[in-house]
């Protein structure tokens, strides 16, 4: 692995973000991990492992600047059910802008969705205008494309007790098929992608590790932990808030909407994927949920 070369690794302490970061330093990688608050644990955690830690703020260009200065490459994530939807934006065309400044060789983008305009899904569609924002800038680019993270089955900090097994299945139906993909592998497919970026520049990932339905999940779930999963209930209008009006009508277009269920092209890059049922597996028996 091009030891030489340096990551800069946004959103660094969280899921995708340390998932990457883990992945790259696991292959030899130098990586700059980025953060607000480089005392905070999952920074430190990232520093043993070998990382250098820098103190940076997306909204903040020049903090980029300091960060970006000497990277061959970036991992850019945001996440606009933290600061809304229009910072998403803001904050994407940040990164963006200052990759390109500093002449990157190589950014991969934490997107979501279709791919295609016109859901009216807040996340999907700020993704959409920050891809459009990297395109003017002619910058050399990689989409990555889950669909749903399987940590919403078990990560507490999704509440996935009440938004995945209890407001989910009504909103989109026991039976339709859902993409999955557990969040590690975002991290392994980072890796791989920003070592051949002679062959994935330019590309735009749709990735899933699974094909299910929630109907299936719950069975799954059932038959590995032993009982089900445990719900409890609150009004769709109090989840609605707290996920900021984004992850309710997202679970209303699942119903009707065509996602790819191509896990084909996942497995071309990562063969080892996990399923919903390895995930799982690994939740019992290494409480893999637990370490975010
Ligand atoms: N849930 C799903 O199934 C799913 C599926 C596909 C895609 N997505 C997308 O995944 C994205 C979220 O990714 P994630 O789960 O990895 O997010 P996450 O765990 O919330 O991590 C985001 C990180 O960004 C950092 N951050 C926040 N504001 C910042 C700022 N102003 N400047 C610098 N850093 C900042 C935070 O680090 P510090 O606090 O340390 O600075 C945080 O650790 C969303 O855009 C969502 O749409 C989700």
């Amino acid at each position: 692995m091009p030891a030489e070369n340096i990551v800069a690794v946004c959103g660094a302490t969280g899921r995708q973000g340390g998932a990457v970061a883990r992945s790259l330093l696991r292959s030899g990688w130098k990586v700059r991990a980025l953060t607000r608050r480089p005392d905070r644990e999952s920074a430190r955690a990232l520093g043993r492992l070998g990382a250098d830690v820098v103190r940076s703020d997306m909204d903040d260009p020049s903090s980029l600047r300091r960060a970006f200065e000497g990277a061959q490459a970036i991992f850019s994530v945001q996440n606009g059910l933290i600061s809304g939807f229009e910072r998403e934006v803001a904050q994407g065309r940040n990164v963006a802008d200052v990759a390109k400044e500093v002449g990157a060789r190589h950014l991969v983008y934490a997107s979501a969705g279709t791919g295609e305009r016109g859901t009216g899904i807040p996340s999907w569609e700020a993704k959409l205008e920050v891809e459009e924002h990297m395109k003017r800038l002619d910058l050399p680019f990689t989409s990555l494309r889950p669909r749903a993270f399987m940590e919403l089955m078990t990560d507490k900090g999704y509440y996935p007790a009440v938004g995945t097994w209890r407001i989910w299945p009504p909103l989109t139906g026991e039976d339709r098929p859902i993409p999955w993909l557990a969040v590690d592998d975002v991290g392994v497919i980072a890796q791989t992608v920003l070592a051949q970026p002679e062959v994935y520049i330019g590309q735009d990932l749709p990735l899933a590790g699974d094909v299910r339905s929630l109907r299936e999940c719950r069975a799954l779930y059932r038959e590995i932990m032993g009982k089900d999963p445990r719900t409890f209930p609150m009004p769709m209008w109090l989840f609605d808030r707290f996920t900021k009006r984004d992850v309710i009508p997202m679970w209303r277009w699942l119903r009707m909407g065509t996602v790819s269920t191509d896990t084909g092209a996942t497995r071309a890059i990562h063969p080892q994927a996990l399923t919903v049922r390895d995930w799982l597996v690994g939740v019992r028996d290494q409480g893999q949920a637990l370490v975010h």
